[in-house]
């Protein structure tokens, strides 16, 4: 077992990287702060597929799972108004250490209700995405989502521990572990040097290489979180690629169901930066090149076909330029962008260019 520990400057907490972690709660319970009882929030399909696996957790703590489907829309007030009252009817006081077991959607919500359950309960993270080990369950956002507006009403609430099964992680479906890759190459990008060499060379994925990248990318989001948990300064940083990404990813959903994944979002919104960095002068065309073939490696998109979703391209483009211009990141003087003045040195960029971004917007659509 693997045990880093995550100094953020005024909070710092236990993650424990293990093969089998989640039959072997019961052991881990012990180790970390569990002051009062526990509570569970997990995801269908993890339960569906583990339960037997975590039997013992649930009956020595006299556990009955509260589940539900890890999809975007139960990222929501309602979602959250029936753990409450799952919590309140079962008497959980404020010394509750509430368990989410799941990808970003679970760890989320769970957070968030967390964060609000008697002014803050404990809470330890489980997460079984490689996007929310590599990513969501660290640095204490919570989130659910409200009317249109993705992540509108959340709150900065930190776990105790966070617990990651590196088994569990190598069975997830390819399109999941390519999902959190893009996060990996984004830290990679960021200035990650480590990282970069390992991406670049031909490795075939094993738990432990999985649980190497989830450890060195942990201590990468610590780098950039440490002393500004709030996000107003170096923290920005990490949302690179993510502006135009989520505007790609939300434009993209077709008949109320997403066609790309985070992570796959989060591929094309860094292509689509690299874009406007060439344009402005600050890197190579060989630099765009060397990206579109590290996303391919890890099975990422590096266009995105209008017709998937029945438009002409320059419509999706309109619809992606709009979405990006309403990200909540837009101050009164611009939009922020995070661009790169060389790979490894991001800095933000505000601007106003509608032509910029939809030049960049355009090296993804197709
Ligand atoms: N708080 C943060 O800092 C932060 C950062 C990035 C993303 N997020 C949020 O994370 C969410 C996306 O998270 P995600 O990508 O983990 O997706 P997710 O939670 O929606 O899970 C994706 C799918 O994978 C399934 N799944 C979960 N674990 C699995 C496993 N081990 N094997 C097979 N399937 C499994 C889920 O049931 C779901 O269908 C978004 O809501 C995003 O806003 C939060």
């Amino acid at each position: 077992m693997k045990t880093i520990t995550i100094d953020l400057g005024s909070i710092s907490y236990p993650v424990y990287i293990s093969e089998n972690i989640l039959g072997q709660l019961p052991e881990f319970v012990k180790n970390i702060e569990v002051p009062g009882r526990i509570y569970v929030i997990i995801d269908e399909f993890i339960y569906k597929k583990y339960s037997s696996e975590m039997e013992v957790f649930f009956r020595k703590n006299e556990i009955n799972p509260f589940v539900l489907k890890g999809k975007k829309n139960n990222k929501t007030f309602y979602s959250a108004m029936k753990i409450f009252a799952d919590l309140d009817g079962g008497n959980f006081a404020r010394d509750t250490t509430i368990f989410a077991i799941g990808g970003g959607v679970i760890g989320d919500l769970a957070g968030f209700v967390s964060s609000c359950w008697y002014r803050g309960s404990n809470l330890v993270h489980i997460p079984t995405t490689l996007l929310s080990a590599v990513d969501s369950c660290l640095g204490g956002k919570t989130a659910i989502n409200f009317k249109s507006t993705v992540n509108a009403i959340g709150s900065y609430h930190h776990p105790t521990a966070i617990l990651i099964d590196s088994k569990l992680l190598m069975e997830l479906p390819p399109r999941e572990i390519s999902s959190g890759f893009a996060e990996i190459v984004k830290y990679a990008l960021l200035g990650a040097p480590k990282i970069t060499e390992c991406i670049s060379e031909e490795n075939t994925l094993s738990s432990s290489l999985l649980a190497w990248y989830v450890e060195q990318s942990l201590k990468q989001k610590e780098r950039f979180v440490k002393n500004d948990i709030s996000e107003s300064a170096n923290r920005l940083f990490l949302n690179f690629g993510h502006t135009i990404g989520h505007a790609i990813e939300f434009s993209t959903i077709y008949n109320g169901e997403e066609t790309l994944r985070h992570g796959q979002g989060v591929a094309l919104g860094m292509l689509a930066i690299f874009r406007i960095c060439i344009e402005l002068g600050y890197l190579e065309e060989s630099d765009i090149k060397w990206l579109r073939s590290i996303l391919d490696r890890y099975g990422l998109p590096i266009y995105y076909e209008s017709m998937t979703i029945g438009l002409k391209p320059e419509k999706l483009v309109k619809s992606i330029l709009n979405l990006t211009f309403k990200d909540k990141k837009r101050t009164n003087t611009g939009l922020r962008l995070i661009l790169l003045d060389g790979i490894g040195n991001p800095f933000i960029y505000k601007t106003d260019n509608q032509k910029l971004i939809k030049f960049g917007i355009e090296e993804v659509i197709k």
